[in-house]
């Protein structure tokens, strides 16, 4: 993984910015029930996306596990934030009426222990949002994906079908599709040429003669910094089963959950 503690400095502009943090929570709002009133942005980064939900007047709280991209999301939603390993929540269970994790569940060897977490911690009829299939959403049928073909993959720990089977054995029903649109994110080959020599594509290192034979090949193409179609990436919505929760006075208006010394047990042990 990244070490996102020094990525942090970069972050926002090199994924999109703005505009995609607008396009990224317009496509969560758009998969969470009327009445949701409080919500986990898990894996909140910068909280360039959280501060979107928050202006949607959601009672929004982030969680990241990296200082440096939490100490910018903190300017963003001033005491809305903690740091926090999103594998191991600190809130007790039944905490939020939604949690979001954009770009997480990809990074992570046991993406399932989000989806339980994320189960753990939410109400009855509260619902989970999680991007998916976001490696295979860099590919767009372009020449620069064409080149790429022959590379060594790892297999995707946030494939759609396993993130399904995650949510079912914690007890989470399908709840809704939807995608965003990436921004400025649309490969060009001369960038990912050197992307490829710096061994930014995971098992493809540095000096290896594959390596090599792609970025030489990347670089034959036409229109070397004409970028490609933008990515599109996917969102699948999972409920947890009970009433859809409805805004109280008890609801939106209180102090942060308050944390846990250890996470509860989940859902279903
Ligand atoms: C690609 S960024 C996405 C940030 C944000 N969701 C967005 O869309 O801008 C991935 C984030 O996940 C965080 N992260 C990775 N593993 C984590 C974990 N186990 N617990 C908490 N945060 C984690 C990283 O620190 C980083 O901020």
């Amino acid at each position: 993984m990244f070490d996102y503690d020094e990525e942090a400095e970069r972050y926002d502009a090199s994924r999109g910015g703005e505009a995609r943090a607008a396009a990224a929570a317009s496509a969560v709002l758009g998969l969470i029930p009327e009445g949701t009133v409080t919500l986990l942005d898990a894996a909140c980064g910068t909280g360039i996306v959280t501060r979107r939900l928050a202006e949607a007047d959601l009672d929004v709280t982030g969680a990241d596990a990296a200082y440096g991209m939490l100490r910018r999301a903190t300017e963003r939603v001033p005491g809305r934030v903690v740091l926090a390993d999103i594998r191991q929540l600190p809130f007790p269970c039944a905490s939020f009426d939604a949690v979001s994790a954009i770009w997480l569940l990809h990074l992570l060897d046991d993406a399932e222990k989000v989806v339980a977490e994320a189960a753990r911690v939410l109400r009855p009829g509260g619902v989970f949002v999680a991007t998916v299939d976001k490696a295979a959403s860099h590919d767009v049928g372009s020449d620069i994906d064409a080149v790429m073909a022959p590379r060594p993959r790892r297999a995707a720990r946030d494939r759609s079908d396993l993130v399904a089977s995650y949510a079912d054995r914690h007890a989470l029903l399908p709840a809704g599709r939807a995608s965003f649109r990436g921004c400025g994110q649309g490969r060009a080959p001369a960038r990912a040429a050197a992307d490829v020599r710096r061994g930014w594509y995971t098992l493809l290192p540095p000096g290896e003669p594959l390596t090599e034979k792609l970025a030489s090949r990347l670089e034959q193409l036409p229109g070397q910094h004409v970028p490609r179609q933008e990515p599109e990436f996917k969102l699948r919505a999972f409920r947890k089963p009970g009433p859809v929760p409805r805004p109280g006075p008890e609801l939106g208006s209180g102090p942060l959950p308050s944390p846990t010394s250890s996470p509860g047990p989940p859902t279903d042990a």
